[in-house]
C-alpha cells in the first residue's frame, strides 16, 4: 500500500507530550519542516503531519490515525516528506482514504506514482477565462442557476433538506455523459454513504471514470482537514498530466472547515468569531483556488454545503458563498412541503444568468419566473390574512401562474425511487424552457396544479390530468370535503405538497 511505504530518510526523534491529537516531538539533530510526516509505533502506524516548530529541538503535530498506544519517550520517524497521494490512471474506479490506502478491499495498487497533497494554485496567467454552462438535466438548476463549466457550485442547506441527494442526483446525470473523470470527496459525513456511493456508481457502470476519496465522521480533526487537499491533488493530475476535464464533487466542504475549526483548537490558536478559527478564510481560500480552469483542462466542482442551525449568515457559509460561482440554496420550508428538490429560487444564483451566456430568451424567462415567484412570496402574507378571495383578479392569475411554476419546478429523481416510487427524469434545458414559458402563458390554468407536480417535460402534465378543474375551485373543494381529500391525497405518491400546502393559500 502506498502510505505504508518504507521511510525515506530516517531522522530518529522520541515523542516529548501526547495530548489526544496533538503530538510534540524532539530532533536532536534534524528539525522537520513544517508540513512533514512523522511516523510512530507499531510498524509506522500513526502518523503525524508537522503544524509547528516550537524551538530549536522540538516540533507540534497533529496525529491524522488515533494516537492510541502512544507513549512519552516511543522513537518518532521523519519520513522527510509531506503527506503524499497516489496519482495516475491506476487510481481510477479506485476507493482511498487520505493516506492514498485502497479502502475498496480490492488488491493494492501495482505501479504509481507519488504526489504531495500540498500544492500552490494554477498561477493567474494560466487561468482559462472562458464560460460555457454545464447542464445538470435538473430542470429548476438549468433554468434559474445554470451551472458553469469549469466553475464552482454550493448546495447550501441546513441539516436534512435533500443535499446529498441532489449532489449524488447530479453525479447520476453527469458522470454517464461526461467524457472526463470524475472524483467524490467524502469530507466528515456517514461513512455509510461512502459505500453505498461507491455500490451505486459500480451498478451505473460509471466507476472506470471515477475515485473516491474519504476521510468521514468517524476520522480524526487531521484527516478530515487533508483530505480535500488529497482529492484535490488527484483532480490536479488528470488536468495538468492527462489533460482531462474533471468533475470534483464534496460532500461536505464544511466539515473541511469544522475539521480546521478543530485542529485550530488542538494547537492553541484563539478561536475567532463564534469560535472558528482565526485563519477559516485562508485555509479556504488556499483549498478553493486550487480548484481552477487552465489552458489545459477544466475542474468543475460541485459542493455540499451544511448551514449551521440554518444560519446563512454563519461565517462559514459566507466565506463559503464568496468562492462560487452559482449557489444553490435548498430551503426547509420547500422540503416540509414535498416540493422537492427544495430548491429556493429566490435566494439561489449563477454568475452565468445573464444575457450574454444563456441568451436572450432564457434570460429573460427566468427573470420572468422570479418575477412571478416573488410577487407570489409578498402575496402570501396578504393571503393568509384576508384570504385568496380578496386578491385583485390579477393578482389571483399571478398566484396561480407561480404555484403552476413552484410545481413544475419539482422533478422527481433516479436517486429517490426507492421511497417516491416514481421513475426518475432527465429533462433537457429546451424542455424545461418550454414548460415554463407556456405556463407563464397561462396554457395550463385549467389543470389542477398536481398534474405539474413531480413531472419531467411539460407534456407529461397532459396525460396526468383532464383541464377543466380550475386551482382555486378545485382547492377549496378539497378542503370543504374531507373525503374528497382523502381520496385526493391517496392517489398520489408521497411525498405529497398539496392538501396542506394549498390550504396555505387561505389560511385565515
Ligand atoms: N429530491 C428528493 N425527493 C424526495 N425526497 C427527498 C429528496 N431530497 C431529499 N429528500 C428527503 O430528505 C432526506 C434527507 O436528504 P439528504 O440526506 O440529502 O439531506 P442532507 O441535506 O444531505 O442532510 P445532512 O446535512 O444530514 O447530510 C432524504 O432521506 C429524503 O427522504
Ligand atoms: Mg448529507
Amino acid at each position: 500500500m502506498p502510505g505504508q511505504e518504507s521511510v525515506k530518510t530516517p531522522s530518529p526523534g522520541a515523542i516529548v507530550s501526547v495530548r489526544g491529537s496533538v503530538v510534540d516531538v524532539r530532533f536532536d539533530e534534524h528539525l522537520p519542516p513544517i508540513y512533514s510526516v512523522l511516523r510512530a509505533g507499531d510498524q509506522g502506524r500513526i502518523i503525524i503531519e508537522v503544524l509547528a516548530q516550537l524551538d530549536a529541538r522540538h516540533v507540534r503535530g497533529i496525529a491524522l490515525t488515533p494516537t492510541q498506544g502512544l507513549a512519552r519517550g516511543m522513537a518518532v520517524q521523519d519520513t522527510g516528506g509531506p503527506l503524499e497521494v497516489p496519482v495516475g490512471n491506476e487510481i481510477l474506479s479506485r476507493m482511498f482514504d487520505v493516506f492514498g490506502n485502497v479502502i475498496d478491499r480490492g488488491a493494492p495498487l501495482s505501479k504509481f506514482e507519488l504526489r504531495s497533497v500540498h500544492q500552490a494554485p494554477p498561477p493567474l496567467a494560466r487561468r482559462s477565462t472562458k464560460s460555457e454552462i454545464f447542464e445538470t438535466g435538473i430542470k429548476a438548476i438549468d433554468v434559474l442557476m445554470p451551472l458553469e463549466r469549469g466553475g464552482k457550485a454550493g448546495l447550501f442547506g441546513g441539516a436534512g433538506v435533500g443535499k446529498t441527494v441532489l449532489l449524488t442526483e447530479m453525479i447520476h446525470n453527469m458522470v454517464g455523459q461526461h467524457e472526463g473523470v470524475s472524483i467524490f470527496c467524502g469530507i466528515g459525513e456517514r461513512c455509510r454513504e461512502g459505500q453505498e456511493l461507491y455500490h451505486q456508481m459500480k451498478e451505473a457502470g460509471v466507476l472506470p471514470n471515477m475515485v473516491m476519496v474519504f476521510g468521514q465522521m468517524n476520522e480524526p480533526p487531521g484527516a478530515r482537514f487533508r483530505v480535500g487537499h488529497a482529492a484535490l491533488t488527484m483532480a490536479e493530475y488528470f488536468r495538468d498530466d492527462e489533460h482531462r476535464d474533471v468533475l470534483l464533487l464534496i460532500d461536505n466542504i464544511f466539515r473541511f472547515i469544522q475539521a480546521g475549526m478543530e485542529v485550530s483548537g488542538l494547537m492553541g490558536q484563539m478561536p475567532s468569531r463564534l469560535g472558528y478559527q482565526p485563519t477559516m478564510g485562508t485555509e479556504l481560500s488556499r483549498l478553493e483556488e486550487r480548484i481552477a480552469n487552465t489552458d489545459t483542462g477544466a475542474i468543475t466542482s460541485i459542493q455540499a454545503v451544511y448551514v449551521p442551525a440554518d444560519d446563512f449568515t454563519d461565517p462559514a457559509a459566507v466565506h463559503t458563498f464568496s468562492h462560487l460561482s452559482a449557489s444553490i440554496v435548498l430551503s426547509r420550508k420547500r422540503a416540509s412541503e414535498g416540493l422537492f428538490p427544495a430548491i429556493d429560487p429566490l435566494q439561489s444564483n449563477s454568475k452565468m444568468a445573464t444575457p450574454g451566456i444563456v441568451g436572450a430568451r432564457h434570460y429573460g424567462l427566468a427573470q420572468d419566473i422570479r418575477r412571478t415567484l416573488a410577487q407570489y412570496a409578498q402575496l402570501k402574507d396578504i393571503i393568509s390574512m384576508l384570504g385568496i378571495e380578496q386578491l385583485s383578479p390579477e393578482d389571483r392569475n399571478v398566484v396561480a401562474r407561480a404555484r403552476r411554476l413552484e410545481r413544475f419546478l419539482t422533478q422527481p429523481f433516479f436517486t429517490t425511487r426507492q421511497f417516491t416510487g416514481l421513475d426518475g427524469k432527465l429533462v433537457s434545458l429546451e424542455d424545461a424552457l418550454d414548460g415554463c414559458e407556456r405556463i407563464l402563458r397561462d396554457e395550463f390554468k385549467d389543470y389542477p396544479e398536481s398534474a405539474l407536480y413531480m413531472i419531467g417535460a411539460i407534456k407529461e402534465a397532459k396525460g396526468k390530468a383532464k383541464p377543466g378543474s380550475s386551482t382555486v375551485e378545485s382547492e377549496s373543494k378539497a378542503r370543504s370535503d374531507p373525503a374528497a381529500k382523502s381520496r385526493h391525497s391517496a392517489s398520489r405518491t408521497k411525498p405529497q405538497p398539496t392538501p396542506e400546502h394549498a390550504g396555505d393559500a387561505h389560511e385565515s
